[in-house]
């Protein structure tokens, strides 16, 4: 099993695809330490996760929060004996509104979730990785919306951006350490985050419309392509945002075909 005897922390890991993310981990050998807000959604999370393994940590944080995730990596490293990877998966997204609209409140909010939650995480666990040696692997999870904007979307759209530029800046600190940092950027994918997008017919067919696959991706495909992140198959890959995203990025402005 690829991860035999590693430890996994996962932010966001009580729902959608930070939880799918922790089973394919902990169904390759990994012990778990599952980060999220949401104390009922881990509870429930762990036992899924106990029928694959008994190493599960339930650690309630809010991933905006410095002092609370840097208390998790510690409980972390204290009860499971390090992290070998982390994967930052907690995120939100914006109010529905025009930029010009977006509150400034709002606007920092889903920075502090999105984007400095990502550098919190990622500067906790790159400290311990090289205090403790490891070949450490960071994966955040980015979207496609770090490359298409949307004008309803852009605290989203640009938190995400930034998750690019904080792959790439991280990973040139910790390329001497070994230690690789890339990122995910899925497209659409069926979770509670798309459930109102999924249960709108207008919004579904204008969604696939746009998804040469025609069809919402899986949490589960996404948490195959992050634990390839995090994998000596990913040897020689660092500063990456790669897109399992049914084809989105690749599509141009679609107009009628000629009759
Ligand atoms: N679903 C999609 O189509 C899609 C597409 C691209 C990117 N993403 C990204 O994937 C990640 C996971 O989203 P999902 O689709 O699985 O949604 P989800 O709602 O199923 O899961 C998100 C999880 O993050 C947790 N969370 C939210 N804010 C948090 C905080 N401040 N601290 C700790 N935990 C917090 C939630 O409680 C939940 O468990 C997000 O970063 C999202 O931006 C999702």
């Amino acid at each position: 099993m690829r991860f035999s005897g590693k430890t996994v922390l996962v932010t966001g890991g009580a729902n959608g695809i930070g939880l799918a993310t922790a089973r394919r981990f902990a169904s390759e050998g990994a012990n778990i330490a599952l980060v999220d807000l949401d104390e009922a959604g881990l509870t429930a999370a762990a036992q899924r996760l106990h029928e694959i393994t008994d190493q599960v940590l339930c650690l309630p944080a809010d991933a905006g929060n410095a002092q609370q995730i840097r208390a998790a990596v510690a409980k972390t490293i204290d009860q499971l004996g390090g992290i070998d990877v982390a994967v930052a998966g907690a995120g939100r997204g914006s109010p529905n509104v025009d930029v010009f609209d977006v509150e400034d409140d709002d606007w920092d909010a889903v920075m502090q979730v999105n984007l400095r939650g990502g550098f919190v995480l990622g500067k906790a666990v790159a400290r311990h990785m090289i205090e403790t040696g490891r070949e450490g692997a960071i994966i955040f999870v980015s979207s496609v919306g770090a490359e298409l904007g949307v004008a309803t979307q852009a605290p989203y759209c640009v938190s995400k951006a930034g998750i690019a530029m904080l792959t790439k800046t991280l990973a040139l600190s910790l390329a001497p350490h070994n230690v690789r940092v890339n990122a995910v950027g899925p497209g659409p994918v069926r979770t509670a985050m798309t459930e109102p997008v999924i249960a709108d017919d207008r919004l579904r067919g204008l969604m696939l419309s746009r998804t040469p696959l025609g069809r919402f991706g899986e949490a589960e495909e996404i948490a195959g392509t992050i634990s390839f992140l995090a994998s000596a198959d990913a040897g020689f890959m660092t500063g990456q945002t790669i897109y399992p995203d049914g084809g989105r990025l690749a599509l141009n402005y679609v107009v009628a075909p000629p009759v």
